[in-house]
């Protein structure tokens, strides 16, 4: 008999008993009281964990990407300009979107393991007159590499450069594992999903918008009907929702939500960020390279890691897969093959980190990779987990 399969990618993330509980409960009507009730808690909820009690967060029965269409359809006319700070795959998606919107995009592609700084953001802003620019397009957590991009330092410089420009960030991987301050930081659009910090299945998207980006959501030719800002704001204002939502998984959300926010969103940052030290120091004391070598860059959420000469990734996933019931990631597009990505983000906890470093170690022994004794990566993991005593 085989124990469940464990995630340690970066999405989907393990879901915690108690939200199993929540999603097996029977059906609701949407239309019900009962349901009406748990919009009550959820829509403010939601608020609270992007910082953005000021502002708007849309829920969505859709996907991360969905989300970040939405919020490029709903705020911007064919043939505008924007500045799309690209990173990874998923940071190139709003290019990708943009494209399809008929926008005229403006490429700032970073290698692979990079992110972006405050600095040349400002000198890259600098070629664009004021006004030019109606949208920049960040990405907080890269998760097709593992980098974390300074996201309120980003935002400053482009509120300084470009006052009226739209701030776009997909946090989709980032909300619930870094800080993220919506309001404070002055952003305007920033998306995520449900299926990565927030421990729950796929399903779910969430748009915070600010009042900013609302006025812009007006004034836009072709905002788009299922997620039309504007229809979906005034149902939320009722604690309704447009459509007919995922009843389920909304139900499963509202206990996730409180689940979070019982820990308290500075103890889960600490979480991840211990997580992240414990795989980062265990990935070097094994010999192996880190893909982000910058600790400045590292993500909180996942940490890609190049396999060491001579073994594949595909050996060290099946490895573990089969004989642990662990699931890693592979790279994606380019990365492919090149990195593996060990995901730490929503209901992880150091049980669950060590056993995968010490999982991994047997594997890599197996694959011929003998260069530290078995335990060095546990041992150098241990070591940060007894260092990082702040986690309450
Ligand atoms: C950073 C980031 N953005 C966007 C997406 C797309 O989200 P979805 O697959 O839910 O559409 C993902 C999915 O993994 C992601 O990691």
């Amino acid at each position: 008999m085989n124990p469940e399969l464990f995630l340690m990618i970066p999405g989907p993330t393990p879901v915690p008993q108690a939200v199993l509980s929540a999603l097996a409960l029977p059906p609701i009507g949407h239309r019900s009281t009962d349901f009406k009730a748990t919009l009550k808690k959820v829509y403010p909820a939601l608020k609270k964990i992007f910082g953005a009690e000021n502002s708007e967060v849309l829920l969505y029965t859709a996907s991360g990407t969905a989300a970040m269409e939405a919020a490029l359809a709903n705020t911007l006319n064919p043939e505008e300009e924007i500045l799309v700070l690209s990173c990874g795959v998923f940071s190139h998606r709003w290019a990708d979107i943009a494209n399809t919107l008929g926008i005229k995009v403006h490429l700032w592609q970073v290698d692979a393991g990079l992110g972006h700084t405050p600095e040349a953001l400002a000198e890259k802003l600098a070629a664009y007159t004021p006004g030019q620019l109606k949208a920049v397009c960040l990405i907080h957590n890269e998760t097709s590499t593992g980098v974390m991009n300074p996201i309120e330092a980003l935002a400053k410089v482009v509120r300084a450069q470009q006052p009226e420009t739209l701030i776009m960030v997909d946090t989709v991987t980032g909300l619930g594992a870094a800080e993220f301050e919506f309001d404070a930081w002055d952003i305007d659009l920033a998306v995520s999903g449900s299926q990565k910090g927030f421990m729950l299945p796929p399903g779910l998207a969430f748009l915070a918008v600010s009042a900013r980006a609302m006025t812009r959501h007006h004034q836009v030719c072709r905002p788009g009907f299922y997620f039309q800002f504007a229809k979906q704001l005034k149902s939320q204002h009722e604690f309704s929702t447009p459509y007919t939502p995922a009843v389920s998984l909304i139900r499963g959300l509202e206990v996730a939500l409180a689940m979070l926010l019982e820990e308290g969103l500075p103890n889960t940052f600490k979480r991840h960020q211990r997580h992240q030290k414990m795989v980062r120091a265990a990935a070097t004391a094994l010999g192996l390279k880190l893909l982000v070598e910058e600790d400045s860059f590292a993500s909180a959420s996942v940490t890609s890691v190049l396999p060491p000469e001579g073994v594949s990734v595909d050996a060290i996933r099946a490895g573990l897969r089969e004989q642990f019931n662990i699931v890693i990631a592979n790279g994606q597009k380019e990365l492919l093959g090149k990195i593996f990505r060990i995901g730490h983000l929503g209901a992880i906890f150091p049980r669950d980190v060590l056993m995968t470093l010490s999982a991994l170690e047997v594997v890599l022994h197996q694959a011929g990779y003998k260069q530290t004794p078995l335990g060095t990566a546990v041992k150098a993991a241990q070591q940060v987990y007894l260092e990082t005593h702040d986690y309450e």
